[in-house]
């Protein structure tokens, strides 16, 4: 199958070409201008964790119609983008006023449905970090709704195996009796994704206070994508789906209003070029402390 090599050109600037042919393009600037400059159906993966309109230091709070209405232009934007074979998927949690919840894919659900799309997997992301709530069960989740824009979508699910609970499992009746049950490569990762978020000892800690840990987004590339293919998160950050492509030789674009997080995913691309990226293993398995002895 073809790669998908969209050739950019921003203002003139090609994108920059790196080693195997991958491409790499971030900028500093508002997304909708940068999609717009983008070609029709030239993106095999959009993956991306949009603001969600809490207040944070990247973001200015705005109503919720607001904010419904700049995410329906993104949205919109990215189906134009994506390839025929292609996978959207959008990493939420939730929106919080006067201690209610709000989860944002449920608000979002209807807009990607709007276009068409159609909903593959709504992931759990779990892991073990945040804030201890006092009034409500402390948050520990979050997800990714990951849609395609046809039923003929690429999946590698060989490519993001993790292994097995029980490898020497064989059929005890059957005409396989005595065969190994379970498939040599691994077994299918589910839908409940434990991988620990990004706080202040995680190896890929930058100072961007919400970023993905590249493991997650490695694993949506790799099953996602094909080497060559194009990658585009048009809420960037400090570059983890960069990245994540990158380093899977995908080509890689992506942008974001503040030039401080530019700066740092520049210097992550080229710490990763050198080698001297630190990283966490995508599978590696979550450490869990010995139980405490309480004698
Ligand atoms: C949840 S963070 C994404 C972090 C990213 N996943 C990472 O690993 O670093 C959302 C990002 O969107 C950026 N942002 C907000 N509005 C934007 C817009 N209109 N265009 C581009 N980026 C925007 C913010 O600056 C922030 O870095």
């Amino acid at each position: 199958m073809n790669a998908v090599q969209p050739r950019l050109r921003l203002e003139g600037r090609p994108a920059k070409t790196l080693r195997r042919g991958a491409e790499v393009m971030i900028e500093c600037c508002d997304n909708l201008p940068f999609m717009r400059a983008l070609p029709d159906a030239s993106m095999k993966l959009i993956v991306t964790s949009p603001p969600y309109n809490l207040g944070k230091e990247y973001e200015q709070r705005r109503s919720k119609e607001q904010y419904l209405e700049q995410q329906k232009s993104v949205i919109k934007e990215a189906v134009r983008l994506l390839h025929p074979e292609g996978s959207i998927c959008w990493q939420v949690g939730n929106f919080v006023e006067n201690g209610e919840i709000e989860p944002l894919d449920i608000i979002l659900y209807p807009v990607f449905k709007d276009e068409k799309l159609q909903l593959r997997n709504r992931i759990i992301w779990t892991y073990g970090h945040g804030l201890h709530c006092q009034n409500r069960f402390s948050g520990r989740y979050e997800t990714i709704l990951w849609f395609t824009k046809t039923d003929d979508y690429t999946f590698n699910l060989d490519a993001v195996r993790i292994p097995s609970k029980y490898p020497q499992k064989k059929y005890f009746k059957g005409p396989r009796k005595g065969e190994f049950s379970g498939n040599p490569l691994g077994k299918n990762p589910a839908d409940v994704w434990d991988i620990p978020n990004v706080k202040a000892n995680h190896v890929e800690k930058t100072e961007h206070p919400c970023q993905f840990p590249v493991g997650l987004v490695e694993r949506l590339v790799l099953s996602l994508t094909n080497k060559g293919d194009a990658v585009l998160d048009p809420y960037l950050g400090v570059g983890s789906s960069a990245i994540a492509a990158l380093k899977h030789d995908r080509s890689a674009y992506g942008c974001d209003i503040h030039q401080r997080y530019i700066d740092i995913a520049q210097e992550r691309v080229a710490s990763l070029q050198s080698g001297t990226l630190r990283l966490r293993p995508m599978n590696r398995p979550v450490y869990e402390p010995p139980p405490r002895d309480t004698q």
